[in-house]
Parts: C-alpha cells; sequence; structure tokens
C-alpha cells in the first residue's frame, strides 16, 4: 500500500508572507493581545539596521530589545534573557533572526509563560502549554525553525545540544518577509538552503512520511534546485528570496512531521564534536547518506531526481545534490572543512546513538555510519 496505515499532521502555526511585511505588525500584535513585547536578534540584524525597521513598524506596543543571542545559542542566555524578559513585563517575545535567534525566541516564551529552569523541561511531554505568544521571524531560509517544534539549546557546560521538542513551543505565528534576507552573504545563504534541502529530502524518504509531508517535501526540493544559486548569486534577486524563504518553511513543516534521518545524525555528530556549521556539514553529508539509502526507496530517488529537473532515475537524486553544491561554492569534503581523520571515529560513535536514525528508511549500524563518514571524509 502506498498509504501509511495511519498518519496525522499537525501544524498550529499561522504562516503570513510577502515582501515589507514586517513594516506593519502592529496589527498582528493588537490581535494576539500583546502590550509590551520583548524583541529578541543578534548584533548582525541590529547593526543592519532592519531591527530598527521592525520594531518601529510594532506600533503601540512597548518594546524591549534584547540582541545577546550568539551564533549557538545556550541554556544561560535563554535564561537572562527571560530574566530580563520577566523584569520588563513581556506579555509576547517575537525573534527575529536565524535558528539559532528564533530557538531562543522559544525557550524564553516557555520559561515567561511557565516559569522554572530550562532543563526543567527536557524530555518528552513535558513542555506545559502555558507560554506567552511568540513571534517567529526568520532572517535566513534554512531551520523552518518559525514552524518547528523543536528547540536546539546547547549546554555549554556539558558542551552538549540540546533538542526540546513539544508542539507548545511552535510559535504562535511566523512572519515570512524576503527582504530581511537581502543581506545574509552567499555563503551563508547556500549553507543554510542545503539545510532546507536535508530537511525535505530527509522527510520525504523518512518511514514517516506521508501524503502531506510528501507534498510539501517535494515542492521544497524544487524550489531550492531552482532558486538557490540564484539567491546565492544575486543577494537581492526577490523571487529567489521569496522562494527560498517558502521553501524553508515548506521544508519546517514536513520535518516538524516526518521527521530527518542519517544525514542529520551525522550532521549532529561532527557539529557538536568539531563546530562544523550544520548548514555545511549536511551539504557534505547528504549526497553521502543517499546513496546510501537510494537501495532501500529507489521510487522515492527518483522522484527527487525529477524535481531536481533531471531525468527520474534513482542515480540522478544525489548527484542532482553534488551539482547544486558545486554551483554554490560549498566544501564537498570533510577534510576542508576542519574535520581530523582521526576524528571519523568518535563521529561514528556519537551519530550512531542519535535519534534521527529512527525514520532513516535503512537501518545505519555503526561501522556504516563510520563508512559513509570515511566516503564523505576525501
Ligand atoms: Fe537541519
Amino acid at each position: 500500500m502506498n498509504f501509511p496505515e495511519y498518519f496525522e499532521f499537525r501544524s498550529p502555526a499561522r504562516v503570513m508572507a510577502g515582501p515589507g511585511i514586517t513594516d506593519n505588525l502592529s496589527s498582528e500584535l493588537e490581535d494576539l493581545g500583546v502590550r509590551r513585547v520583548f524583541v529578541i536578534s543578534d548584533r548582525i540584524l541590529a547593526s543592519q539596521g532592519l531591527l530598527g525597521a521592525i520594531v518601529s513598524g510594532l506600533g503601540k506596543v512597548d518594546v524591549e530589545l534584547f540582541t545577546d543571542v550568539p551564533e549557538n545559542s545556550d541554556i544561560a542566555v535563554c535564561e537572562h534573557a527571560a530574566t530580563r524578559a520577566a523584569e520588563f513585563g513581556a506579555d509576547a517575545v517575537l525573534a527575529a533572526g536565524g535558528g539559532s535567534v528564533l530557538d531562543t525566541g522559544k525557550a524564553v516564551g516557555l520559561l515567561l509563560g511557565s516559569g522554572g529552569r530550562l532543563l526543567d523541561y527536557q524530555g518528552v511531554g513535558v513542555i506545559p502549554p502555558k507560554r506567552v505568544p511568540v513571534v517567529a521571524v526568520p532572517t535566513t531560509a534554512g531551520t523552518g525553525s518559525e514552524v518547528t517544534p523543536f528547540a536546539i539549546i546547547r549546554d555549554a557546560r556539558e558542551r552538549v545540544k540540546i533538542s526540546f521538542n513539544s508542539p507548545h513551543l511552535v510559535p504562535s505565528l511566523a512572519v515570512l518577509d524576503p527582504e530581511l534576507t537581502f543581506t545574509m552573504p552567499p555563503r551563508l545563504t547556500a549553507s543554510t538552503g542545503i539545510d532546507a534541502l536535508t530537511h525535505a529530502i530527509e522527510a520525504f524518504v523518512s518511514t514517516q512520511s506521508n501524503p502531506v509531508t510528501d507534498s510539501l517535501a517535494l515542492h521544497a526540493i524544487s524550489l531550492v534546485f531552482k532558486h538557490l544559486p540564484v539567491a546565492v548569486a544575486n543577494g537581492s534577486a526577490l523571487e529567489a528570496r521569496y522562494a527560498m524563504l517558502v521553501a524553508a518553511n515548506l521544508a519546517g513543516l514536513a520535518f516538524a512531521n516526518a521527521l530527518v534521518g542519517c544525514v542529520h545524525a551525522m550532521a549532529h555528530a561532527v557539529g557538536g564534536l568539531f563546530g562544523i556549521p550544520h548548514g555545511i556539514a549536511n551539504g557534505i553529508l547528504l549526497p553521502v547518506g543517499m546513496e546510501f539509502n537510494l537501495p532501500a526507496v529507489p521510487e522515492r530517488m527518483s522522484e527527487i531526481a525529477r524535481a531536481s529537473g533531471r531525468d527520474a532515475l534513482p542515480e540522478n537524486a544525489p548527484l542532482a545534490v553534488r551539482q547544486l553544491l558545486a554551483e554554490c561554492s560549498l566544501p564537498t569534503r570533510l577534510k576542508d572543512v576542519g574535520v581530523p581523520e582521526d576524528g571519523l571515529f568518535s563521529a561514528a560513535s556519537v551519530a550512531a546513538l542519535e535519534g534521527c536514525l529512527i525514520t532513516n528508511p535503512r537501518e545505519a549500524t555503526e561501522e556504516e555510519i563510520l563508512a559513509m563518514l570515511k566516503t564523505a571524509y576525501d
């Protein structure tokens, strides 16, 4: 049977999109009953003047700014921001930035509504529904965090990344404004775009995929292949930027439900151990993971190949990804991004314990993961 015995699809977030829509979010905040909003962002966005434009469009609400979110947010930052937000008397959070900023916004919304320490909310089914409204404004086109139930926050003391997971973490409102992504540099555009592609491809071949996630993932795949090279080459190409923001959002909705697979398992491992940026690691590992999965899901690979614009042959799917990486000038070998060769063994043992493997279409042993990492190395 081509349909699952059972499936469900969850998407509680309201999504609004359009060029320039962040210039006037005042009525949206009014609808949410917001009076005092705690705005979370990073220094780059603040220095580019983009944050000022968003804030001036918030209308009569009182605003407190917090722009100290680092590249990889951690628990201490979230708790510090939540304390500041509580002192301010915030009744909502608006997070504008990349994945780290959006995930921080989700964590602060949770702490502001439910109190306690962030680590109290680790595990399954522990996050309560009580939280303040969170508005998510992505400024990269990759994570899809604006619609996912996940918040990835680093525990700096333990040097691990913790994935908080609950439908109550999904933002109340996701705002997609492609004009906010014009200033994203080419390399970040490319690596975050490949992260979105990895979400879509892994969701499409996942054992948890269903007809709804399939349609989202396939459309996201075709949008990335068509528009990512243009967005990388010309940052202010409005159509390409808009398409990439939509692609990342569709991929986010897909993998929020279907989850991901072995590529993310390995990318998390090399990211945690050697600090390789998430999108860069995904780009290197995606074609290798697809070649590994190909015998388990040849028809799905044919559909991915077709969505990429190639003939619908399974082997064309990883080929298309390799060509896209080359077009976007992204690295293709782990040795070129600072992974030590003798570190592959520890990466394999960390990846083998990753929960993402559960939904990978082909079971991967630690030896097989090591073999994939070696292939990706040089
Ligand atoms: Fe990802």
